[in-house]
């Protein structure tokens, strides 16, 4: 009960809901205006140490980690009680572990073709190797199926015809985050639930006040899964007394993705952790929290007790030089203590957009979207030589396995059916400094493996005739700026979504790939010229290691063959100096090319936020310039004093008392 309630209330009176029918129907499109949205964050627990659990049918109790060379890259939950982590060599985790299998990557080789394999002698073969991830690629793409699959199953099972025709073409919308996680905005199909359990709320013409707020749920209707990790559960507060509506979207958003974890686990022997909660920044916190096979709900009303513990360089968009600054200026890292800084002191030492967003994100606000997108928006073959190389000759077979491996996944992705196609290709050298050099992918040929090879030697003599071309410490090709074919299958990136939400992100997202601006209010003609300058600019300053968390100084020598946009996490072990760059208009600044989503989510959250406070203001000034009348008063006439006449709620009632 909120604290406007008088302390007398009758006991008859209808408890009223923090929340308004219109924020419950905004669920429908998975608005990011409204309170009530679930977003669920599922992160694969040791992820390439499963996928060699599942290729070699290793039992789940046998430590295992994943090397490439020496170093380790993936391990089990099995080897952490041994104190094994990626920071060891294989040397010493053999020490610390003497029955722990040691599986090397797949790779390509010098000399066999293009095609990987796993081979017994790949950890003494540095020189002549290179690193595949494409067997890891091909899981993370068997369990996203299984997932939408999944997925699909709640939003055409147990409806009856009226559920039918009022949620026609909503659906969860699915972001595959990297490798191995993905973001899930649960909103719609938690709408469609409800509707079905709450026939009050269906939509209906006589609803003549949707600000008014909802009558509270029945206290029997939260039920949490004993496997469930509630976040900050407070003995005190007694709240299961108490649900309010983001307490039964909250659950029914646990019931949705603990069914997908389990589909996953049965289909294909994986197992995940998962956040849930309203957002994307808590729920990728929360699904950190309780590892493996577990999923941990940050409800609204814990986020506060959730956040008050974390250091806010952990959150995303803060881990680098902004979280230093902040820390710097109020002289401490801890969430818990920034708390206590007013929006005013902040902007004393922020600048305006800063402080405001930093002092919404500290109390848990987020409203970056859900961008439903599959697929990867460029690709990166490279290597790291130790010592460098210093002939053409050497290069070009090097370059001969990078395209190889890059029309490898060109095919995967639908190359041949003319779905997708690149339009640059790229090549990265790298002496003292990091240079790139590109050109356009002939739209007229046919895309090979012999055209890629010819478009990177001919990159490569350009590179040459620029001189300071040897010793060369790292070499890598890319592809990028991908363009829908004829072919493309739309049902692809509207998997999940369908009628005219489906239409609108399917055109979006086209552009977005051809678009590394991502300014709305740039003509998409005009947006693809600004991309192909920009596309790989010039490599700036390192990005923020910190905001992937992950311990790339340890790979610097080694090599990456990943997709630097699609996959955030493998682009870890390359150097930071050799990954494609994005050359933000907003801001100025240099960002890593796979950060570009987080850092025009930040972009957005700040718009938002502006906006936000731009209509409060007007609201202010409204309600300044005219007082209501008292019985036209939203507040008053939705506390039921307005003449409406509400029914009385029971305890474990299931119908409620909407008009
Ligand atoms: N990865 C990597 N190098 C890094 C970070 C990650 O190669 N510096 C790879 C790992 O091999 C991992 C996958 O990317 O399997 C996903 O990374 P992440 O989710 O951070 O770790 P996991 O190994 O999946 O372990 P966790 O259970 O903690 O998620
Ligand atoms: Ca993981
Ligand atoms: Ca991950």
């Amino acid at each position: 009960m909120s604290s406007a309630d008088p302390p007398n209330a009758s006991p008859d009176a209808v408890k009223r809901s923090r929340y308004t029918l219109r924020q419950l129907h905004l669920l429908r499109q998975g608005s990011t205006a409204t309170p009530l949205r679930a977003i669920a964050h599922i992160d694969l627990d040791a992820f390439y140490a499963q996928c060699e659990m599942v290729r070699l049918g290793i039992p789940r109790d046998t430590p295992l980690a994943v090397r490439q060379w020496d170093s380790l890259i993936a391990v089990n939950y099995a080897a952490r009680p041994f104190g094994i982590t990626r920071m060891l060599n294989a040397v010493d985790a053999r020490k610390a572990c003497p029955n722990i299998v040691l599986q090397h990557v797949a790779t390509f080789r010098e000399g066999e073709g293009g095609r990987w394999a796993y081979r017994d002698d790949s950890f003494r073969s540095i020189k002549t190797d290179k690193v595949s991830l494409d067997p890891y690629r091909a899981e993370s793409r068997k369990i996203l199926k299984t997932m939408k699959e999944e997925l699909d199953r709640w939003t055409t099972e147990y409806t009856d015809d009226e559920i039918h025709s009022l949620t026609q073409g909503i659906s969860a919308g699915l972001e595959k985050a990297s490798i191995d996680e993905v973001f899930i905005d649960l909103s719609p199909l938690i709408y469609r639930v409800l509707l079905q359990r709450y026939p009050e709320i269906r939509p209906n013409p006589h609803d003549e006040d949707r600000d008014a707020e909802l009558p509270q749920p029945p206290t029997t209707a939260v039920q949490w899964d004993s496997e469930d990790c509630l976040i900050g559960l407070d003995r005190e507060e007694r709240e299961e007394d108490d649900p309010d509506w983001d307490d039964i979207v909250m659950q029914i958003a646990a019931d949705i993705v603990r069914s997908v974890r389990m589909a996953v686990w049965e289909k294909l022997h994986y197992t995940c952790s998962a956040g849930i909660a309203r957002n994307k920044m808590l729920s990728k916190l929360g699904s950190a929290c309780n590892k493996p096979d577990k999923q941990t709900v940050v409800r609204n009303r814990a986020i506060q007790i959730f956040l008050g513990g974390y250091k806010f360089t952990q959150i995303r968009m803060l881990g680098g030089k902004l979280g230093d600054q902040i820390t710097a200026d109020f002289g401490t890292e801890k969430v818990s203590d920034l708390l206590k800084f007013s929006l005013d002191q902040l902007r004393a030492k922020l600048d305006d957009h800063t402080a405001t967003w930093l002092y919404g994100v500290i109390r848990g606000e987020d409203r970056s979207e859900v961008s439903p997108r599959t697929q990867m928006k460029s690709m990166l073959s490279a290597k790291s030589f130790r010592p460098s190389i210093n002939s053409a000759g050497q290069a070009e077979k090097w370059l001969r396995i990078f395209a190889a491996d890059i029309y490898g996944r060109l095919v995967e992705d639908g190359v041949l059916e003319n779905r997708r196609r690149p339009r640059v290709i790229t090549l990265h050298h790298r002496v003292v400094q990091s240079r790139s050099r590109q050109i356009p992918i002939p739209g007229s040929n046919t895309i090979d493996e012999n055209l890629l090879f010819e478009l990177a030697k001919t990159l490569l003599r350009q590179v040459i005739a620029d001189g300071q071309a040897w010793p060369c410490a790292n070499l890598s090709l890319s592809v990028g700026s991908f363009e829908d074919g004829v072919g493309k299958n739309r049902a692809i990136e509207g998997f999940l979504l369908r009628g005219d939400r489906a239409k609108s992100v399917t055109q979006s997202t086209s552009v977005r790939e051809a678009d590394s601006t991502a300014n709305d209010h740039i003509p998409p003609e005009k947006k693809r010229k600004v991309d192909i300058k920009r596309f790989f600019a010039h490599p700036p300053p390192p990005g923020d290691p910190t905001s992937i968390g992950h311990d790339s100084a340890q790979h610097t020598d080694q090599e990456v063959s990943n997709a630097p946009s699609d996959e955030p996490e493998a682009p870890a072990l390359a150097p930071a100096d050799v990954l494609p760059q994005y050359n933000c208009d907003r801001c100025s600044k240099s960002i890593p090319e796979y950060e570009k989503e987080e850092h025009d989510d930040w972009h957005f959250a700040k718009d938002l936020e502006t906006q936000d406070r731009q209509e409060a203001r007007n609201a202010q000034q409204q309600n300044q310039q005219q007082t209501p009348p008292a019985n036209t008063s939203r507040r008053s006439g939705s506390r039921g004093r307005g003449g409406r006449s509400r029914g009385k709620p029971e305890k474990g009632q299931m119908r409620l008392a909407f008009e």
